[in-house]
């Protein structure tokens, strides 16, 4: 797998329409675009000049906005190439040396934001259809040549050094319109299957995992000696700003249940956060995660719409993020598109936790079910061997584990006790063993980790790379 970036590689595009709303603007109001200062809405997306596989663009006149990749000076033209997040490829624009704002063409230097209004014309070089035969260039924003980005192969490691500029490189660009579209196609999939998008809570009182790997929320004092303290010592938290302790969720399920147990099926979409000190490329402290939770449904019923969501998300990347798809699968993972396709195509594997271990791994997405009730989370309901819990993993080869979920117990007393078994206090629980005190319903759901998916679409290895800004042990800038 190639692990670094290309400034310009050349990836030949699937035909796509252009986009409605995106086109030519008339002559009259070209001029006052040129200006770069305004006119977004008549603004024509690189996208649209790239993608378009008829002709109602040609001999139109457009204004492209963006940041220059390359220039290469010739006698009587200037080449550039600009590229303004819309697609993988920029546009190519010829500015003849006879157009009044030629001067301008000195200061395009990489990076610099320019301004072009032109016509679109076939293109004699290769790799495209369409380029802009500039007739007003202006300079946005000049660039210095200490820019970071000058053309030519960054790591990966050192684009993280740099995230604040890295979405202008082609891999980190594509990685964030895949990851908007899988957002996209998350709404649109639990939307058309009738589930309610509930907001659940950043800030909460407990523990959904169990685990204790929560960050503490706190207005307290920092200085030590400041801390009320009670008689023993401890921190006296009646003091705090909750009154008790707070802290960042590690998952939205708990809130999930309680709207699942009124409103039938939910889901949330939304950041959680775990202190867990492990310098993986699978682990983020702050990552999102996708929370179905279906009332009236078992274990299977949960492995049912978790296998429709991949399938429909990875489906819909696939039509709508075909170049940058392209893109992945020549210089990170040969195997990509490939891969996808099956996941797309081939029902998921299903198998018990106890045969899983004894048989060989699968070159496919695997859920794993029935796992021994002591290596996971108390609301996990019990099966009847008393040994196993109703719930499933679902692992994914190169990401490993994309799901965790499970049947919830909604028996009373089992999960009472259970609390206690695990070192709860079914007290801390009051409300969320309300939900099977009055009118409890059998009910299941599981958690996504949004950038594992991401991870697992586009082929990037590191997680670090799946979202905008990560955040990991010792690590918090931008
Ligand atoms: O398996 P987990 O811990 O399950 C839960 O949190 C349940 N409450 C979900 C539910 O049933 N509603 O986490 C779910 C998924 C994992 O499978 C993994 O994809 C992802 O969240 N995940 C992480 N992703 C990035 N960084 C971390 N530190 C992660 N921890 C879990
Ligand atoms: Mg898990």
């Amino acid at each position: 797998m190639a692990m670094s970036e290309g400034s310009s590689p050349g990836v030949t595009l699937p035909e796509a329409p252009a986009s409605a709303g995106e086109g030519a603007v008339g002559d009259a109001g070209a001029a006052a675009l040129a200006a770069g200062t305004g006119g977004r809405a008549k603004r024509t997306r690189v996208k649209a000049i790239m993608e378009a596989t008829d002709d109602p663009l040609l001999g139109k006149t457009v204004a492209v906005k963006g940041w220059v990749r390359t220039k290469r000076d010739q006698k009587a033209f200037s080449f550039v190439e600009i590229n303004d997040g819309s697609c993988m490829k920029g546009v190519q624009v010829v500015i003849p040396q006879d157009v009044p704002t030629y001067s301008a063409v000195e200061r395009l230097t990489t990076g610099a934001s320019v301004s072009v209004t032109g016509v679109v014309v076939e293109s004699p070089g290769k790799g495209q259809r369409f380029e802009v035969k500039a007739q007003e260039v202006h300079v946005v924003g000049e660039c210095p040549t200490e820019y970071p980005l000058q053309k030519k192969r960054h790591t990966l490691e050192f684009l993280r050094g740099i995230a604040h500029l890295r979405p202008r490189t082609n891999t980190i660009a594509a990685v964030a319109r895949v990851r908007s579209a899988l957002a996209q196609a998350t709404h649109d999939f639990f939307r058309e299957e009738g589930f309610l998008y509930l907001q659940s809570p950043i800030i909460t009182a407990s523990d959904c995992e169990g685990a204790g790997e929560m960050f503490r929320v706190t207005t307290l004092p920092s200085e030590v000696s400041k801390v009320p303290t009670l008689e023993d010592g401890s921190t006296d938290y009646s003091q705090d700003f909750f009154g008790k302790p707070a802290f960042l969720t590690v998952s939205g399920q708990l809130s999930g249940e309680t709207h699942a147990c009124a409103l039938g099926d939910v889901y949330t979409f939304g950041p959680t956060f775990r202190a867990e000190n492990s310098q993986t490329t699978r682990h983020l402290a702050e990552f999102w995660m996708i929370e179905p939770e279906m009332s009236f449904a078992d274990l299977r019923d949960d492995m049912d719409n978790a296998e429709a969501f991949v399938k429909h998300v990875v489906s819909h990347a696939m039509e709508v993020c075909g170049s940058d798809l392209e893109f992945f699968n020549k210089f990170y993972d040969k195997e990509l598109l490939q891969r996808l396709q099956r996941i797309k195509d081939k029902p998921f594997v299903r198998t018990e936790h106890e045969r899983w271990l004894a048989e060989t791994r699968y070159d496919t997405a695997v859920f794993v079910y029935d796992y021994p009730r002591d290596i996971k989370a108390f609301y996990m309901r019990d099966n009847e061997d008393g040994k196993t819990v109703a719930a499933m993993d679902l692992l994914v080869p190169g990401v490993g584990e994309l799901i965790g979920g499970s049947q919830r117990e909604e028996r009373l007393e089992q999960l009472e006790a259970k609390m206690v078994e695990f070192n709860l206090s079914p007290e801390d629980y009051w409300w969320y063993n309300d939900l099977r005190r009055y009118g409890s319903v059998p009910h299941a759901g599981y958690g996504l980790g949004f950038e594992r998916l991401v991870c697992y679409v586009t082929g990037v290895e590191n997680i670090r790379d799946a979202i905008a800004f990560p955040r990991s042990p010792g690590s918090a800038e931008f």
